[in-house]
């Protein structure tokens, strides 16, 4: 063979290679070609009604609740007075009974650079009725306000619930959008998970705390009635100066809701092999009874599967560690925030590597999640618009629209995902899947 001919070879071999490059790059999901009016998100004035303080002295406001024990038949109700201290005692009573009950709790302050906290309460109301209407008042002896919450149904395997999911919400104008597109949803979520980084009052200078008051009372219209799930994110990191709760509560826990066990990590707290959270989560995960709770859910901040150019591989560390035990344990999904779009991974593992083998690009896998983002909740850092290229083949769909999702779980089986961007109705559904269970149904969603 001639000189040419050995070119032609190389050349042929080079075109074989770039063929195969191409269709190694991108064999990629879905890149969303939606088109949205670019606009800069700002914070909603001061003065905006959805901030608007309750009349009356001392009148409760920011009043929101969490699911208080571990299956659900706790609640904590928090609340924060400002004129004074106050009553710390909940007045509390089933929708089909006349007796009132009362819980007293405690209440606590804390000054943050120039800024002084107002009177925060924190009450648990415990030995509640599984799925019950119950009402509860705060304010008692100044100016009394009366909210109510249902309480989830008796932890079981078949037991339907509807999950709402939000994250990295902010107080923008479209922040606001996204909470009443979540309330109007006809899929009616009955608890929310939030996927961390809550007020962006970090954006302001001193981290102006008046911006976590003004987010306490935004929100309330939702989580004064529902209970909120919470994350925590990169932007509930506070440095000094001095902070009086002296919380040594870690940020990562597990609870029972319904047919799901959801574990909470934190993103921020360290995770490395003998941390607290690292031996915590390892004695965990094999306390999940899936013949109890079916769904396997996991919640974390920075995510581990993102193609955005935002935040990329700042999850990497996290899935090292842990990335394995959800394969093992068959996680169902795991929904993160952080990066401000919308992306569904399809099930995909990464976990061959051992340093010498070069096995180190994720493989589909039956066993492994579907990870899902949904930082889009609209906060005043705006939209992430800029994806890598080509899509990668783990990713399945993505979007950088803002918006909110639903997860309604059926039975043991079957869940129902939906992704629902701002701009469209409220029973438009941008992105879907039927979830399969993995320990009880783990057949492939994707054919
Ligand atoms: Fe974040």
């Amino acid at each position: 063979m001639g000189l040419l001919g050995s070119v032609s070879s190389s050349s042929s071999l080079i075109a074989i290679i770039l063929v195969l490059n191409v269709v190694a790059l991108c064999n990629g999901g879905m890149t969303s070609t939606f088109v949205r009016k670019v606009e800069k998100t700002i914070d909603m004035p001061l003065d905006s009604d959805v901030f608007k303080v309750p009349a009356g002295y001392n009148a409760p406001q920011q009043v929101h609740i969490t699911q208080g024990d571990h299956v659900g038949n706790a609640v904590i109700v928090s609340w924060v007075t400002v004129d004074e201290p106050g009553s710390s005692t909940v007045i509390y009573w089933s929708e089909n009974s006349k007796e009132k009950k009362q819980a007293k709790g405690k209440v606590l302050t804390y000054e943050f650079y120039n800024y002084k906290s107002g009177y925060i309460h924190h009450t648990t109301i415990r030995k509640l009725k599984f799925n019950t209407k119950y009402y509860y008042v705060v304010g008692i002896g100044h100016t009394p306000r009366k909210f109510w919450f249902i309480t989830p149904p008796e932890v079981g395997p078949d037991v339907p619930y509807t999950f709402g999911l939000i994250g990295d919400l902010g107080q923008t104008f479209d922040s606001n959008r996204t909470l009443a597109h979540y309330e109007q949803n006809p899929q009616k979520g009955k608890t929310v998970l939030f996927l961390g980084d809550l007020s962006y009052a970090d954006h302001y200078p001193n981290q102006d705390n008046v911006r976590w008051d003004t987010w306490g009372r935004f929100i309330e219209r939702s989580v004064a009635y529902q209970p909120w799930i919470w994350t925590a994110g990169n932007h509930e990191i506070i440095l000094p100066p001095k902070l009086a709760s002296n919380s040594t509560a870690p940020f990562w826990y597990s609870i029972k809701r319904a047919s799901a066990y959801i574990i909470v990590l934190a993103s921020y707290s360290a995770y490395g092999k003998y941390t607290l959270q690292y031996t915590w989560l390892e004695q965990e995960l094999p306390k999940v009874n899936r013949t109890e709770t079916p769904w396997l859910i996991v919640l974390l901040h920075s995510p581990w599967y993102n193609s955005y150019n935002y935040h990329y591989m700042e999850g990497e560390t996290m899935r090292v560690m842990f990335e394995a035990w959800f394969v093992r344990y068959k996680v169902d999904v795991v929904f993160a925030g952080h990066v401000h779009a919308y992306e569904r991974s399809e099930r995909v593992s990464n976990v061959a590597y051992n340093i010498v083998n070069g096995i180190c690009t994720p493989v589909k896998d039956q066993s492994a999640p579907v990870y899902i983002t949904i930082g889009d909740g609209g906060n005043i850092e705006g939209l992430a618009t800029n994806m890598t290229e080509p899509q990668p083949a783990y990713s399945a769909y993505r979007e950088a629209s803002f918006g909110h999702a639903i997860f309604d779980i059926k039975n043991r089986t079957h869940a129902y995902f939906s992704w629902h961007r701002n701009q469209d109705g409220y029973a438009v559904e941008a992105d879907k899947l039927w979830f399969f269970n993995r320990y009880w149904n783990p057949v492939d969603e994707s054919k």
